[in-house]
Order: structure tokens, then sequence, then C-alpha cells
């Protein structure tokens, strides 16, 4: 069976203490479940401020991982303000979340920015979640597969392989409104997805789908059962440990 990924895209919240206690109390739920570990591997993105802090709560401890929430598309220097995929990796970080919904908005990044940051996070052995996900008017229009194909083809990088890259179905709709998609709709795009993966990478099969967009403990079984669904990329509910273990434990058959 392969594992889940159960991530938690903790956004621009909290303060130090809150993310040092969260991962705390992420860690001691694990530690209390352990049978979590045989059916999901964890993550946690946290502001990077907060990253070493939870490096230090982990002490090493690998049952969760821990990744950045974006990267550069740049190796170095005049980059005022931004972090680069090197210094992520040299944080300790694994994963950085790449092309989420809200940096394509309030950024205004696109397919060709986000490949170029995967690019230079696959050369700092990175693992990249690229986010990709149609608008609500998008949906009403019925061409999300068209924009999702787009995205996917826009954004990948060569470098990209079921190793060093997961997908995350966000469907921009969904995040944040407590509306998800239904397991139906997630079903149809994430097939969707895998086809469209399967004419681009060799490994496509083993390539990690999540979903993304208002997903807890009371729709989490449904979705993570949801055939090519790989696991979730949470936002809210990952603010609370309670909230993000019973996702996890939703995983469990
Ligand atoms: P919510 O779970 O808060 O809807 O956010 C999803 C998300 O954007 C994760 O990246």
């Amino acid at each position: 069976m392969n594992k889940k990924l159960i991530a938690g895209n903790w956004k621009m919240n909290g303060s130090l203490d809150d993310s040092k206690g969260l991962i705390a109390d992420v860690v001691n739920g694990i530690f209390g479940s352990q049978v979590l570990l045989e059916y999901c591997d964890f993550l946690v993105c946290p502001p990077y401020l907060h990253l070493y802090a939870v490096r230090h709560a982990l002490h090493g401890n690998d049952s969760v991982a821990y990744g950045a929430q974006d990267c550069s598309a740049a190796a170095n220097g005049a980059r005022t303000g931004d972090t680069s995929a090197e210094m992520i990796a040299d944080s300790g970080c694994s994963h950085v979340i790449l092309g989420h919904s809200e940096r394509r908005q309030h950024h205004g990044e696109t397919d060709e920015t986000v490949r170029r940051k995967a690019e230079m996070a696959h050369k700092s052995n990175l693992i990249t979640i690229i986010c990709v996900g149609e608008k609500e008017e998008e949906r009403d229009l019925g061409v999300q597969e068209e924009v999702v194909a787009k995205q996917i083809s826009g954004a990948l990088p060569d470098s990209a392989n079921a190793q060093n890259t997961v997908i995350a179905y966000e469907p921009v709709w969904a995040i944040g409104t407590g509306k998800s998609a239904s397991a139906e709709d997630v079903k149809s795009m994430h097939g969707f997805i895998r086809r469209k993966l399967q004419e681009k990478l060799e490994d496509s099969n083993k390539l990690r789908i999540l979903y993304g967009g208002s997903m807890k403990p009371e729709n989490a079984k449904e979705l993570l059962a949801t055939e090519n669904v790989d696991g979730g990329l949470i936002g809210g509910a990952s603010l609370s440990a309670d909230q993000f273990l019973k996702i996890a434990q939703a995983a469990l058959a």
C-alpha cells in the first residue's frame, strides 16, 4: 500500500510560540498513535521564519518532514526579500510548495515562474509540491481540465519525476471557503491529471497527487479514499494538531 502524504500548509499564520506548540502537539499525537506512520507520511510547511524552530523542536525526529511555502527562481544575489532553494535545503527542508494559487493571485506568478522555481528546487534536491487548480468562473464555464492541463505543461520542468515532484490539485474556489470539491469531481480531475502526467513522465504512476481545499476531518475519509488521491494539502485544519491528525486517521483503512 502506498502511504498517503498528509501535508500542512500553515501559510502566514501564528506566532513563533504558536508554531513551536503546534509542531510539539503534532509530534506528540503521532507518538501516541504510531500506527499512523504505517499509513501516512507527514509534512508541515511553516512560515520561513518559523522553520528553524520547527527543526529544533523535531530534534532529528524524522516522523514529520518540513518544507517551505515558496522559493526564489534565482540561485542567489540581489533579490531582496527572497529565499533561495539552496537556503531552504540547507535549513533541512525536504519539500517546497510552488505555484500556490495565493502566490499566483497576490504575486503574479505564472506557470513559467513556477517552472523556473521548480528547476531551481530540483537542483537543490528539494521535492516540489506544484499546485494547480481552476478558479470558480473557470469551473462554471466547464474549462477546468484545459486550465489544469495548461498549468501542468507550463509549470512542470523537464527535471520533474515521481521522486522529486508532487502535484497538489487545489481548486481555487475550495480554498479557505469550507466548500471542498465533491469526491466525484476530485476523482475525475485526479484521473485527468494522472493521464496528463503519463504523457510527460515515465514513472507517472508513482507520482503523488494531493487534494487541497477545505479538507477537514469530516470529509477526509471520503476524499482520501478517492482513486488517485495520494494525500492532502491542508490549510486551515493543519493549524490544529487535533484536526490535522484526525485527517491522517481518516487515511487508515
Ligand atoms: P484550506 O484547507 O484552508 O482550504 O487551504 C488549502 C490550501 O490552500 C492548502 O495549500
